[in-house]
């Protein structure tokens, strides 16, 4: 057979193929997302993501090494606090529990990035991303507070922070009250494009965030949107996002591709818990093979487009990229 062109030639062995990868994989890309509680002594499983834990502070120690071991150099924090009310109030309390973790983790572990989530679903008694008016969340008031809030966090030594919350204008009013506070160099990782998704399922019961009543649908994106998500991605470069991110991941790899194209900064995609679940379910059945996967599902990430990966599989990852089976 007289064929000039032959793709199979450059798959001939392991060599060529690493030599002609498209996608390249590094460690310095990954951000690991973990739990901290308020109380003393706990490292508790959590039900809905076998493997993942809430750490109480004296005890997050043991996470921490780990997580730094593993070659991960920066962490996506998430409270959970002992009291919660209907405005939130332990989210910006000084005291609270993201603002002790981020003290304490920044004094022992500098060398640590450390992004915080800028959200009040943790914080407040009905689980709703802001301050209710009647059953609905107001956007204009929920402003102040994430401002109050993502301030907290950077006070208390936050390196990034990421609001969650998915409030109109909440990126300006943040950048606002950081740069009146002279932390102009604090960057904003915008969750632009999240989704109203059922993905963040076993998230909820790890945080105990799941809304009282309703649903997040009236600010969080509907999946059958892929334009609206380059509109929201647009309105947050314009009030002063840094990094864009895409949430959840697997299923809207399209999304993060046009967010890619069509913009320049970095793009972000957050594989979620749901994701997490469903691998480790299917593993520990037997039905699949989790490493597999895992790097499967990591490698089709950042080639639709990733920069970073927001992964609770990121100390997996780090170690398999390390021993050459992705990268
Ligand atoms: C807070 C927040 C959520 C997640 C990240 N930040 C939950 C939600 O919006 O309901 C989900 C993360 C995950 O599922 O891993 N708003």
């Amino acid at each position: 057979m007289k064929l000039v062109n032959r793709p199979r030639r450059l798959r001939n062995g392991a060599q060529l193929r690493s030599m002609v990868r498209e996608t390249r994989i590094s460690a310095d890309t990954l951000i690991y997302p973990m739990f901290v509680q308020e109380g003393e002594n706990i490292c508790e499983e959590i039900e809905s993501m076998p493997g993942q834990y809430r750490w109480s502070l004296d005890r997050v120690d043991e996470l921490l090494e780990k997580v730094l071991q593993s070659g991960v150099k920066s962490i996506l924090l998430f409270g959970i606090p002992d009291h919660k009310d209907e405005i939130g109030s332990s989210a910006w309390d000084p005291n609270g529990i993201i603002q002790k973790a981020v003290h304490y983790i920044k004094k022992r572990y500098p060398q640590l990035y450390i992004i915080t989530d800028v959200c009040m679903c943790e914080y407040t008694s009905h689980g709703h991303c802001g301050i209710l008016c009647g059953r609905d969340v107001d956007n204009d008031k929920t402003l102040e507070v994430l401002a109050k809030i993502a301030l907290s966090h950077v006070q208390a030594g936050a390196d990034m922070v990421a609001p969650s919350d998915m409030m109109d204008g909440r990126v300006r009013r943040i950048r606002e009250i950081l740069d009146k506070n002279q932390y102009t160099n604090v960057p904003i990782m915008s969750y632009s494009a999240k989704y109203a998704s059922a993905f963040y399922g076993p998230f909820r019961t790890a945080a105990g965030s799941a809304p009282a009543f309703g649903d997040r649908k009236s600010y969080q994106m509907d999946p059958h949107n892929g334009r609206e998500a380059l509109l929201e991605a647009k309105l947050d470069l314009q009030e002063g996002a840094d990094i864009l991110m895409v949430k959840p991941g697997m299923a809207y790899l399209d999304v993060l591709q046009s967010l890619k194209q069509q913009f320049y900064q970095p793009v972000a995609l957050y594989s979620v818990s749901g994701e997490y679940a469903m691998i480790k379910a299917a593993s520990m059945a037997g039905y699949v093979d989790e490493a597999a996967l895992v790097c499967e599902s990591a490698v089709c990430m950042y080639r639709a487009g990733a920069d970073l990966l927001i992964t609770y599989y990121a100390m997996e990852l780090a170690k398999y990229i390390q021993e050459g089976r992705i990268g």
